[in-house]
């Protein structure tokens, strides 16, 4: 590559939480994220790849306050988590930052002040819920009430999940807080907006100017044809964030100074290297790339919320935006009572973090489609192709090599025919890792491993071997498929770069780049052989998912997920062991500490019965007073975190809010058998 042809990319992923684990969801994102990077630096780019924890906003300060913590010290033992997990990953951040920073603080009340002097911030009265226990606004996710249109119970304070209605938290009926379960009142309060209708078309432009997937676009198109509300860019007090500079009390809402921890996590980096400087990649007219990676949820923030700002700020827009669609395992969305809400450290606690990273490279595409992490699949894939296929065509080469050859290869080339299309092939895979459809890419490696397995087969060393006077065509053969090793381990080199790491140190050769690959091996001196992979053991799949299980700590508090399978058949018996009867919930209290659970005070005619139920995350317990009830009356009594337990309400649902539990028709008496 000559100097013109260097390009200078800096590239994003989007910023994880600060008050969670990475788990699957984040690993699939980053890892499509670093291989692109790494495509970019073996094809002679240069890529800088940075990253930071998005540490702000209500759910982050509640959680601290939960904990008894300052948020500082929540965000910073996430930090080191979050790091430990990505790097275990091989994922080759230059930087992981943070955007509680004086370098984020800055360039948003820069951004900020910007917008303003261009006289793109209105200030608004807005009538918001407001918690008179917690003196805090409400969140529209820190509220639940009655969906205003169809009814449903329990809902949140944006959309109802029961008829997809969209509504003001002040419309819901019955509203109360999540936080404290106190009745809000409404209160006026100042809002900043950021007066996005000015930039409908810009913005519809932009979003068809090639920085976006078609679906994105067309997706934002429908957006953009309904016309743009102005965003809403402040919270009041208390908020974890950043103080906005000329309005006292009042925070940038976390997704205003979020995106801009990009810059402010590339200016960090920037700071501490002699060689980069930030502007050249952010002026207005900057010639240098700037691509993020994210998934489809949080498309509207990053291309339209953020290119307006930018622009609007005198900065440059993204090149492209990279979206990927959400992850599921076995066809269903990740799930704790499964054991498929995988975290990364779980994982690696038992298996390679490259058997995952070429599962999801082999399931990437340039499509928004969700994609499914099979379990069964991803066993027998990676055995199949990488184990297989490519470091199998390594094993069998390099002991006749090394014993008969004193490891060194043939002075020629043989197989050109073969080695040729291999490398021309390298110009398509470049194209489909650069169009980020590693899918392709990798379908059309394990095609070049097949070829290169063939040959192998076809002219069958181990029978030369026995034969006076072949000892010339088992090195000719051997070295050939050992130049065709080297060629896949260059063109699969993003997806597992530790692999290429031992595979360079057993080939002894200089580190492998994409134009390096012409150079084939002659008259070369290998090392030993060493096994560079093992099998993926079943057992270890099954391993992860016991580990991923969440305890339950009722079995009622398990039915969180989706509608599972119906179970294995039961025989009459069995049934009619199971005492069911109608309770009355003579009162209903939170637990001290309990996430999810209610204690309930039951009423089965003859006697009382205290029940813990996995239920608080759908009722609040002035809602169940009175109410009749399903119990498992025979139930041996269970003695669980929080207390003993005499018995299980039935409810129905995927869980969350979304539970419900069952209610007998009135005209049923405490005590009366269900059957
Ligand atoms: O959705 C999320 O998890 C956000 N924390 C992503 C932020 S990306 C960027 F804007 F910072
Ligand atoms: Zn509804």
């Amino acid at each position: 590559m000559n100097s013109d042809d260097k390009r200078r990319i800096l590239v994003t992923s989007a910023l994880p939480n600060a008050n969670g684990s990475i788990h699957l969801g984040h690993l699939l994102e980053h890892i499509q994220t670093d291989i692109w990077v790494r495509f970019q630096r073996l094809s002679g780019h240069q890529c800088i790849y940075v990253c930071a924890d998005d540490t702000h906003g209500t759910a982050i300060m509640l959680k601290a306050d939960q904990q008894g913590i300052t948020p500082e010290t929540l965000i910073a033992n996430i930090k080191t988590e979050h790091e430990a997990d990505f790097r275990d990953f091989l994922i080759s951040h230059d930087n992981y930052y943070s955007t509680h920073t004086e370098e984020n603080r800055e360039f948003s009340e820069q951004i900020y002040r910007r917008c303003r002097d261009a006289g793109m911030i209105e200030i608004r009265s807005v009538e918001q819920l407001y918690d008179p226990e917690k003196n805090m606004f409400l969140a529209d996710r820190f509220i639940i009430g009655t969906c205003p249109k169809c009814k449903a119970e329990n809902q949140y304070g944006d959309n109802c999940e029961a008829c997809g209605a969209t509504y003001a938290a002040t419309d819901l009926i019955a509203p109360r807080s999540a936080v404290s379960g106190a009745v809000p009142v409404t209160r006026k309060s100042d809002h900043h907006f950021f007066k996005l209708s000015s930039y409908q078309d810009f913005l519809k432009d932009w979003t068809r100017s090639g920085t976006l997937q078609e679906q994105v676009a067309n997706k934002l198109s429908e957006w953009l044809d309904t016309g743009l509300q102005d965003w809403d860019i402040s919270r009041d007090a208390p908020y974890f964030g950043f103080e906005i500079p000329d309005a006292p009390g009042k925070y940038f809402y976390v997704w205003l100074d979020a995106p801009i921890g990009y810059m402010a996590s590339f200016k960090n980096y920037c700071d501490n290297s002699d060689e980069l400087v930030f502007e050249d990649f952010w002026r207005k007219d900057s010639a240098n790339e700037v691509h993020h990676f994210i998934g489809k949820d949080i498309i509207n923030f990053h291309a339209l919320f953020w290119p307006a700002m930018l622009n609007c700020a005198d900065y440059r827009t993204p090149t492209a935006i990279h979206t990927h669609g959400f992850i599921t395992v076995n066809g269903l969305k990740m799930s704790k009572s499964r054991g498929t809400f995988i975290n990364a450290r779980t994982y690696l606690d038992h298996l390679n973090p490259e058997y995952l990273r070429y599962y999801f490279a082999a399931k990437l595409s340039s499509s928004i489609d969700d994609i499914d992490f099979n379990l069964d699949d991803f066993v027998l894939r990676v055995n199949s192709d990488l184990v297989g296929k490519v470091v199998n065509i390594a094993s069998r080469c390099a002991g006749f090599i090394n014993k008969k050859f004193d490891g060194v290869l043939s002075g020629q080339v043989g197989a050109t025919n073969i080695l040729d299309d291999m490398l021309k092939a390298g110009d398509t895979i470049a194209a489909s890792y650069e169009r980020c459809d590693f899918g392709k890419a990798v379908r059309e490696i394990m095609a070049l491993a097949d070829q290169a397995n063939r040959y192998i087969d076809a002219h069958k060393p181990w029978v030369l071997a026995k034969q006076d006077g072949k000892e010339d065509q088992v090195q000719q053969v051997c070295s050939d498929g050992l130049n065709m090793f080297r060629l896949l381990i260059t063109y699969l080199k993003p997806i597992v770069p530790q692999i290429a790491a031992d595979a360079e140190s057993f080939l002894n050769v200089v580190p492998l780049t994409w134009d390096g690959r012409q150079q084939l091996l002659q008259g070369h001196k290998i090392n030993q052989f060493k096994p560079l992979i093992t099998r993926v053991e079943a057992d270890k799949m099954t391993a992860i998912v016991a580990a991923s299980k969440e305890q339950p700590i009722a079995a009622d508090e398990s039915a969180e997920d989706e509608a599972s399978d119906i179970g294995p058949e039961i025989d009459f018996d069995d049934f009619a062991k199971v005492d069911l009867r109608i309770a009355r919930i003579e009162k209903a209290e939170h637990v001290e500490g309990a996430d999810r659970l209610l204690r309930l005070t039951l009423n089965i005619g003859s006697e009382t019965r205290i029940v813990l139920a996995g239920i608080k995350s759908a009722y609040q317990p002035e809602d169940l007073e009175g109410k009749l009830t399903v119990m498992v009356a025979n139930l041996a009594p269970r003695k669980m975190k929080f207390g003993l337990s005499e018995g299980m309400v039935l409810a129905a649902g995927p869980g969350g809010k979304d539970l419900f539990l069952l209610e007998p028709h009135e005209g049923a008496e405490p005590g009366m058998k269900v059957s």
